[in-house]
């Protein structure tokens, strides 16, 4: 059986854009595949975290995964930073990884200009991706758009090391699902919805207060036409609502187009403030039941065992190729 894996940094509570470009498509994936789902707490202190809140942050965000859908009996799910080799097959890796491949990243290249002195850690962060991707022989590997690039370097490096020193890795793909693979800002359309924005009226997070939530879509940024037309380019408030609706509803663009012809942008936006606050009501009454239970410690010990299992083998047999032996 193929296998899907992905993760998420656990740096507060998780976006929409966070839901919709990675969670929602695992929903899908568990009931084919054999999945995989953890949290990417060692990619979160490549920027300097509160261990205090990260402590908090790394248990309700297994809380919120299952909240969400993902079913543990469906998911071997961990906690990254329990897996010991996961570090050690990161390393191997950087030894077969460039400079000029790393500081050519999209991301490195947009958070290296934020932090005037951030850590190599933000620079090396796509071979620890790499690491759980590829050290976990995932086929396929759901994410918004902002990873592709991260996971088709992963492909690169596992081909590099595959032709270097034999079989060794199986060669993973990235899956983007074509409505919400971005979720914007719905202040600031032209850039990703992110727990790090600023100002947090764009932002809605999936544990948010729902009122606030429907006002946060109410006083979304939209244009001076009177159109509810897909057209991110020229239209780009309007283009993110409709992804979030169609990504909700399951409706396809063309659709939504029809069925809001004629309509004012507040009878659409009050329409997709409806579809939002269904999902994150229904997500946050299960969150408040698991959120405490004994059942999470049970879920990340078993995910541990078997991925510390996992990921001890495929260091050994990468050490054994490149020659790690006495
Ligand atoms: P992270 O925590 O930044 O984001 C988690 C997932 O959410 C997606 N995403 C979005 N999708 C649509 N619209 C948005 N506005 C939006 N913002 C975020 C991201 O694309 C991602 O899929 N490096 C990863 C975590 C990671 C990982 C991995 C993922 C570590 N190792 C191995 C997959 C496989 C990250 O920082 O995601």
């Amino acid at each position: 059986m193929k296998r899907v894996l992905t993760g998420l940094q656990p740096t507060g509570v998780i976006t929409l854009g966070n839901y919709i470009g990675a969670i929602q498509q695992m929903k899908e994936y568990q009931e084919q595949y054999d999945s995989y789902m953890f949290v990417a707490d060692l990619h979160s202190i490549t920027i300097a975290q509160d261990p205090e809140e990260l402590r908090k942050n790394i248990r309700s965000l297994v809380a919120i995964y299952i909240a969400c859908g993902i079913d543990p009996k469906k998911n071997t799910m961990y906690v990254q930073s329990d897996i010991e080799y996961v570090p050690c097959v990161s390393w191997l890796l950087e030894c077969n990884s460039y400079y000029g491949e790393l500081s050519r990243m999209t991301q490195f290249k947009d958070k290296s200009a934020k932090h005037a002195n951030f850590t190599s850690g933000l620079l090396t962060y796509p071979i620890l991706m790499t690491a759980d991707i590829i050290g976990a022989d995932a086929n396929f590997v759901p994410v918004g758009v902002d990873q592709k690039q991260h996971v088709e370097l992963a492909r690169d490096i596992a081909i590099r090391f595959n032709n270097k020193y034999g079989e060794t890795f199986v060669i993973p793909e990235p899956l983007i699902k074509k409505a919400g693979t971005k979720i914007m800002d719905l202040q600031n359309p032209t850039v990703k919805m992110s727990k790090s924005a600023e100002n947090k009226k764009g932002v809605i997070l999936i544990l948010d207060d729902v009122n606030v939530t429907r006002k946060k879509i109410m006083s979304a940024t939209t244009d001076s036409e009177m159109s509810i037309k897909f057209d991110p380019e020229n239209k780009p408030g309007i283009s993110n609502l409709i992804n979030i609706y169609s990504s909700l509803t399951g409706l396809n663009i063309s659709d939504i187009e029809k069925e809001f012809e004629g309509c004012n942008y507040g009878t659409f936006k009050s329409k997709v403030a409806d579809v939002v606050v269904k999902e994150l009501e229904g997500i946050q009454e299960r969150y408040n039941e698991v959120k405490d239970s004994q059942y999470l410690t049970e879920i990340l010990d078993s995910g541990a065992a078997k991925m510390r299992e996992a990921f001890k083998k495929k260091y050994e047999i990468m050490k054994d190729k490149i020659g790690l032996v006495r």
